[in-house]
């Protein structure tokens, strides 16, 4: 079909493709969703339906099925592709590195081999903040910081991303490609239409929060109390994830006007570290809700404390983070509430 503002959105149905599916669409592109719901849940489409006042498209396929995926560039002419789909817990890649080398490595070299022999030229790709592992100094990472080894064999599966994109891009420079390199994704849509679905008990801090505080989980484990941190404990970069879904809308803009090579890596993260007694507050202040939270040992490959420099993000792509982290909390437990009411 020949919709020239179709744009791959592999993934799209999970937490951060999703809220980019609805930006895209905002800007006039025309979102195509490849995802298998592996890990999203299929109610999304309803939320983004309501959204985007029609239906998304989407095809439920597996990104390393090269030749179902193949279908998609035969019946498209894609603009543009933002990969997504991966898998994304550090522990349970610790636990089967070779799920994730398969997924997010062979998924990748898929998409990536369709968009050459189908000349679709704008790629975005979801890196990670893991990819600076501990920093050495600064905590506040710029670009060109050096990059010490990521905590987990995800975190290289990233990193192999970033460095499998810059190889194809020096032996095809018609190829362009951004990096973005996420720092802490958090909160949802302010609608309370689509928001993340946590498989299983959640990971990361602020799903942990909004499921203690609704009741889901007994009680909230702040791993670690004695970092050399102002109150002993981790520092992190807590950004929107609409602001975030904003940063591929960009990206992908940037791309289309560029008309010389491109490989660029581009921290989106709001630029402040907060601790988690600090998100924890927060928490207690937007929600009025007091939280039942408790120390406990540090969480084994813990980077103590890192927070972006977004400077290159402001100057290359003009984007900056404009909800603050109480607006993420509020949306994220907004978001909860709603999920509680329809179960
Ligand atoms: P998510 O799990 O919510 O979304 C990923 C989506 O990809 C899911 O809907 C899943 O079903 C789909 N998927 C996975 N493997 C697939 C496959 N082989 N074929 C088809 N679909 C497949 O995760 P997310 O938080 O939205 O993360 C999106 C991307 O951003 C990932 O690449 C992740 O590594 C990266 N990232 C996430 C974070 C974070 O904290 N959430 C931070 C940095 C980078
Ligand atoms: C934040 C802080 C925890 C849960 C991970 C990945 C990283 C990136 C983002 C994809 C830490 C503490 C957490 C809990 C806690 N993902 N915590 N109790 O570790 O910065 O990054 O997600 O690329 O690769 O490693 O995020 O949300 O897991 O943790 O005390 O129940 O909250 O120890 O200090 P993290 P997180």
């Amino acid at each position: 079909m020949k919709n020239n503002n179709a744009i791959l959105i592999t993934g799209g149905a999970g937490y951060i493709g999703s809220h980019t599916v609805v930006e895209l669409f905002k800007a006039g592109y025309y979102p195509i969703i490849v995802d298998d719901f592996r890990n999203s849940n299929k109610s999304v489409i309803e939320g983004l339906t309501e959204l985007m006042g029609e239906s998304p498209i989407f095809y439920v396929i597996d990104v390393c099925d090269k030749t179902a995926l193949e279908k998609l560039f035969l019946h498209y002419s894609f603009k543009g592709i933002i990969h997504f789909a991966a898998y994304k817990a550090v522990g349970e890649s610790v636990a089967d590195p070779l799920m994730y080398y398969r997924n997010n490595i062979l998924g990748l070299v898929n998409v990536c081999e369709l968009a050459l022999k189908y000349n679709v030229n704008n790629f975005v790709f979801s890196s990670s903040c893991t990819v600076y592992g501990e920093p050495k100094e600064l905590k506040e990472v710029s670009e060109n910081t050096p990059k010490s080894e990521p905590n987990s064999p995800y975190g290289n599966t990233k990193l192999i991303g970033e460095q499998l994109l810059l190889d194809v891009q020096k032996s095809n420079k018609a190829f362009k490609v951004i990096n973005l390199r996420y720092f802490n994704p958090v909160g949802a849509h302010p609608s309370s239409l689509i928001g993340e679905f946590p498989i299983g008990k959640p990971n990361n801090l602020l799903p942990f929060v909004t499921q203690t505080a609704i009741g889901k989980q007994e009680s909230l484990l702040v791993f670690g109390n004695d970092y050399p941190t102002n109150d002993g404990t981790c520092i992190r970069d807590y950004i929107h994830v609409c602001d975030l879904a904003m940063a591929h809308v960009k990206a992908m803009m940037f791309l289309e006007n560029k008309t010389e090579e491109c490989i660029e890596a581009v921290n989106i993260g709001t630029g402040t570290g907060t601790s988690i007694l600090e998100v924890i507050n927060l928490f207690e202040k937007v929600s009025g809700v007091k939280l039942n939270w408790k120390f406990a040992d540090r969480r084994k490959g813990d980077v103590i404390e890192i927070y972006a420099n977004a400077k290159k993000a402001n100057d290359l792509l003009n984007w900056k983070a404009n909800y603050s982290i109480e607006d993420a909390i509020l949306h994220a437990w907004n978001w909860e509430k709603k999920l509680v009411e329809h179960v």
